[in-house]
């Protein structure tokens, strides 16, 4: 079931660590090409020789080590994997990564690949409850990072609860089912746009709007798990790129416009940005004093990127948002006709829990077909299934 995936398993320094050579065992039975990466603590609890017997494969440990083969050489590995598996997943590699330290070998290939990542978790209870934890695996959720949870139980320390490594059986299965789950993007190219963008005044002031990218980057983030491959355009906000998306971080609207030209050859475009639609005429570079009780300043228009993308595509599907704060479908319709779009997606975002900068949307997605559906307040996650359900819908018909 396993057959051809190349799969990197991440051992680290846990009394579960020998349970590990059971799950490399059982990815090997299913056709898997399994390479190892150990931490050196996990090496006081299992020899690398017991793994590589195993996988067939050398297993590396040290960063600085003479590479047997440039195979295993760490960005080959973040390349090659089609998964990384941490088994067990101890305090410590979930702290490090949730923090960007890149310090070893496991350290340094996961920071590298854009594979999708689970980690098998498994410490004593109390260590698992610490709000420090609990945090770390959040965050690491939150970046799309995959979490095989912990079973309660005796542990080996004596404590009883939460802790101990999901049964070796589960962590396989979830593999297995990682590679199962249908892909309905799989192998598709898709741009998506997020965030809103800055225009500067002076070098100290600009003028922006309220986007947080929070609807482009669940977009995105479903997008990856579906199988496509994702580039993410966005202006500067607080979140950070999904696991697994190429990113490109861009500041005005020009940068933005520029970013989307140089990647127009995708099947899909998905423009949830907030591009602003003005730009100062005579940028100051000096900041300007405050001397006057009354400043005006003139703006001139700023590109349109998504109208432009609609006259240049080809065989594109092309999908636009609406942000809108009257008139919602009227404007939403004319958009839609105007940048030559597939289907627009309205929201109303003077409407609570619509909008910008918060984690639940109400659209009303427009189709050129004259199709319309309506639906209710949702998490934007969920918004982002159903654009990309009506993408996959569009990919088929053609
Ligand atoms: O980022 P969040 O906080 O999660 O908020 C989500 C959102 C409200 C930003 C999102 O749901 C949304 O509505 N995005 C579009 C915002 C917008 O700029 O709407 P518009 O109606 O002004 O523009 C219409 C379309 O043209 C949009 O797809 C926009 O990306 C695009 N556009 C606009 C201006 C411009 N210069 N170039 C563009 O391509």
């Amino acid at each position: 079931m396993l057959s051809g995936k190349n799969i990197v398993v991440g051992v680290t320094g846990g009394i579960a660590a020998y349970k590990a050579a059971d799950v490399v065992s059982r990815l090997k039975k299913q056709g898997a090409n399994v390479y190892v990466i150990m931490t050196e603590h996990s090496t006081k609890f299992v020899q690398p020789l017991t793994f590589q017997s195993i996988s067939q494969n050398y297993v590396v440990t040290d960063m600085f080590e003479d590479p047997k083969t440039w195979d295993v050489e760490h960005i080959s590995l973040a390349k090659r994997a089609d998964l990384f598996l941490i088994v067990p997943a101890t305090a410590n590699i979930i702290g490090k990564v949730a923090n960007g330290i890149a310090d070893d070998m496991l350290t340094t290939t996961l920071m590298a690949t854009l594979a999708p990542v689970y980690f098998a978790l498994a410490m004593n209870t109390k260590m698992y409850e610490n709000r420090i934890m609990q945090s770390n695996v959040k965050k690491l959720t939150d970046y799309g990072y995959q979490m095989i949870l912990p079973e309660s139980g005796r542990l080996a320390c004596g404590d009883v609860g939460a802790g101990k490594l999901a049964n070796p059986e589960l962590i396989v299965q979830t593999v297995i089912d990682h590679f199962a789950r249908p892909k309905p993007l799989s192998g598709k190219r898709i741009l998506i746009t997020a965030g809103p963008t800055r225009e500067a005044i002076d070098p100290v002031r600009y003028i922006t709007n309220h986007s947080s990218g929070k609807m482009g980057y669940a977009i995105a983030e479903k997008a990856v798990s579906q199988g496509a491959q994702v580039t993410l355009i966005s202006g500067p906000t607080q979140l950070t790129p999904p696991v697994g998306v190429h990113y490109i971080p861009v500041v005005s609207t020009k940068d933005m416009f520029d970013a989307v030209m140089e990647n127009l050859d995708v099947d899909v475009i998905i423009k949830a940005a907030a591009p602003a639609d003005y730009k100062v005429v005579n940028y100051s570079s000096e900041k300007i004093k405050k001397n006057d009780a009354v400043m005006s300043m003139d703006f001139e228009k700023n590109p349109d990127i998504l109208k432009r993308v609609g006259e240049l595509k080809k065989h594109q599907i092309l999908v636009g948002f609406a942000a809108e704060t009257q008139n919602v479908e009227a404007y939403a319709k004319k958009k839609l006709i105007e940048k030559n779009l597939d289907f627009i997606v309205a929201n109303d975002v003077t409407v609570k829990n619509a909008g910008f900068d918060v984690d639940t949307n109400i659209v009303t997605i427009y189709d050129k077909n004259g199709k319309t559906d309506a639906y209710d307040c949702m998490e934007k996650s969920e918004v982002a299934l159903i654009i990309l359900d009506k993408v996959a819908q569009k990919l088929q018909e053609k």
